[in-house]
């Protein structure tokens, strides 16, 4: 195994010992009953070939215990939705003007992708068949099949195209095998055209452990006509970008290029945006200390686990918290209780650096939309101002997107959290303060304390007419909102 090549130089800095136990004799078995039918999508069929491996993945279904993890709670037995725009106030009012803005909730466990995408508001899935990308296994084939007639589908009607056992089938065994060898291998064509964007086209066993996450665990956008209209199949704004290097500034730049990747219009603002989803694979990779110790996702979220007398890759997919540290201890020989805290420490300050740029990004925005309302009544601001206080406010927003998509918190690659909110909150502080400068020279007084309007954002979304939840919000966890407000 390749992987043991990569983690050689892991086991000497670390545990000798462990990894070797947890490597060598001991690998994960495949205890295999048969052959899978070649084109065989359905799980079940599968599992009649490995058991346990089946029995594993549908675990994924099971919610997990309450109070394990503090800023993922949105899978535990309490069955609570978590409302990630109660949770991040500053957020209903950036996403205000589509979907996200409506309804976003945390993760679920993959056993649910698609049925979560069938219960959310409808403005999410308005982009019809093309939402199905990163759910169910025969996305890839009906988009060759039937094109964008699939494509553009209403979204219901496109689930309704599937076979019917597999209607709401998300993350399946054919996602990620190659059913006669068992290989690793992508079931999406975006991520393969994404590979080849970034010179990855012949990656090794190692990092197709983390391949197989990183087709769904990635932004994307859908493409768009001049008039917002789906035009294909999703697609990776990784243009700008190579294996180990998918900055957000890349990602950025790629998505400030052309009219195809302007996915929705931002209310508070009018702007015309794009979006960034979920960049679990971009943030990790990007030299993170575990990439560069040549850890793969499944690593930490698909360990090596005991089923009865055979040990295989845990396909229970979930945060490493709700599994007891387990993953982190094939390497690291703190106590689990430790390993929490640090991933703990990583997340709230992530989470206050992510509040800082989030509060001064929707306070940029309310100032354009002061200045816009100006501009109604036949004010002109200085242009190059107001050119650039713009752009400086768009470069905000789209990493405080980031940050807040990626699922991690923050503990997928900590330092480089801190550097991207830092370059969020100048950004967003700098366009503030020409703001005012051009209001300041139309003579319009702006207020001290800019009035966010939040309840008008946060309240009555969508058909299902939900409110901003308090007791869900994560505010700054060290207590310095009210510093910040009060500061001259
Ligand atoms: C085919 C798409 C797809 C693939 C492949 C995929 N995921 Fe997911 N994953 C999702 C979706 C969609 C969700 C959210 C499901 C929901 O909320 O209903 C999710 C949720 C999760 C969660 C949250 C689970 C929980 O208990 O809350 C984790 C962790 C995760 N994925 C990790 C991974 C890792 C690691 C891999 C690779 C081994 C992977 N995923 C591969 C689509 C995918
Ligand atoms: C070094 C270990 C490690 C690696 C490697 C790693 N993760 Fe994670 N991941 C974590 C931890 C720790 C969390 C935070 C969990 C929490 O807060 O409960 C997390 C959170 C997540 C979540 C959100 C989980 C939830 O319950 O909602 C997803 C999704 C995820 N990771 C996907 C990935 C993907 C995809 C990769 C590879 C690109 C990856 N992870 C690599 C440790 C890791
Ligand atoms: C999200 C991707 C993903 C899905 C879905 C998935 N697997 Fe896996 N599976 C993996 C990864 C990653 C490994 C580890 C492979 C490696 O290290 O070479 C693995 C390993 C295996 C192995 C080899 C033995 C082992 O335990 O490492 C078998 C057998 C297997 N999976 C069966 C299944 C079956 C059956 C299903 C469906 C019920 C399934 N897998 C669904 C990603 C996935
Ligand atoms: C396959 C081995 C491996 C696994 C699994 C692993 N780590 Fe690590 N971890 C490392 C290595 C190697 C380093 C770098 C150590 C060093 O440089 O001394 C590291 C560093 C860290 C650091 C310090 C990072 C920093 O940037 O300062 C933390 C915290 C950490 N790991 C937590 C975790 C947690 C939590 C998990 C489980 C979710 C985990 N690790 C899983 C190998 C691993």
């Amino acid at each position: 195994m390749t992987r043991k090549i990569d983690l050689t130089r892991i086991a000497m800095t670390l545990v000798l010992s462990v990894f070797l136990s947890a490597c060598a004799p001991d690998r994960p078995e495949q205890v295999k009953t048969g052959e899978i039918p070649k084109g065989e999508f359905d799980p079940e069929a599968w599992g009649k070939v490995y058991p346990l491996h089946y029995e594993s993945w549908k675990k994924t279904q099971e919610p997990k215990p309450v109070g394990l993890s503090k800023y993922k709670r949105g899978f535990d037995e309490d069955n609570i939705v978590y409302d990630r725009l109660s949770q991040l106030p500053f957020s209903a009012l950036l996403y205000n003007g589509w979907g996200f803005g409506i309804e976003y909730n945390e993760p679920r466990g993959h056993y649910y992708a698609l049925t979560d995408q069938i219960e959310i508001d409808p403005s999410r899935t308005k982009a019809g068949g093309v939402c199905l990308a990163c759910k169910n296994p025969y996305h890839k084939t009906y988009t060759e099949k039937f094109g964008m007639k699939y494509l553009k589908a209403p979204f219901m009607e496109a689930v309704s195209m599937f076979p019917e056992k597999m209607q709401k089938s998300g993350p399946a065994c054919i996602d990620c095998h190659e059913p006669s060898t068992m290989g690793i291998r992508p079931n999406k064509s975006h991520l393969e055209r994404g590979l080849a964007m970034i010179g990855k086209e012949k990656p090794g066993q190692q990092e197709l452990r983390t391949i197989a996450c990183a087709q769904c665990h990635i932004t994307y956008f859908v493409p768009r006509d001049q008039d917002m209209k789906v035009s294909g199949d999703v697609n990776l704004p990784w243009s700008k970008s190579s294996w180990g290097n998918i900055s957000v500034e890349n990602i950025i730049e790629d998505l400030l290029s052309d009219y195809q990747r302007i996915e929705w219009t931002q209310k508070v603002t009018g702007f015309g945006m794009p979006y960034i989803r979920h960049p679990e694979f971009e943030f990790f990779t990007r030299q993170s200390t575990h990439f560069n110790a040549g850890l793969a996702c499944a690593d930490c979220h698909m360990p090596y686990t005991r089923s009865g007398v055979s040990k295989i890759s845990d396909h229970n997919v979930t945060s490493p918290l709700k599994r007891e540290m387990a993953a982190c201890a094939q390497c690291h020989t703190e106590a689990a209780s430790w390993l929490k805290k640090q991933v703990g420490i990583i997340q709230d300050r992530t989470a206050s650096l992510l509040n800082r740029a989030g509060y001064a990004t929707a306070s940029a925005a309310k100032l354009i939309e002061r200045v816009h309302a100006e501009k109604e009544k036949g004010f002109s601001p200085d242009p190059a101002l107001y050119e650039k206080a713009v752009s400086l406010y768009k470069h905000a927003f789209l990493r405080v997107v980031f940050i807040g998509a990626e699922n991690s918190m923050g503990f997928h690659n900590p330092s480089e959290a801190g550097r991207i909110m830092g370059d969020a909150i100048r950004f967003a502080s700098k366009s503030e303060g020409l703001l005012r400068q051009i209001l300041a020279m139309g003579g319009f007084p702006v207020p001290e304390k800019i009035d966010l309007e939040l309840p008008k954002y946060l309240d009555n979304r969508g058909t299902k007419k939900l409110m901003f939840k308090k007791e869900q919000e994560l505010p700054d966890p060290f207590g310095l909102e009210s510093l910040f407000s009060e500061l001259p």
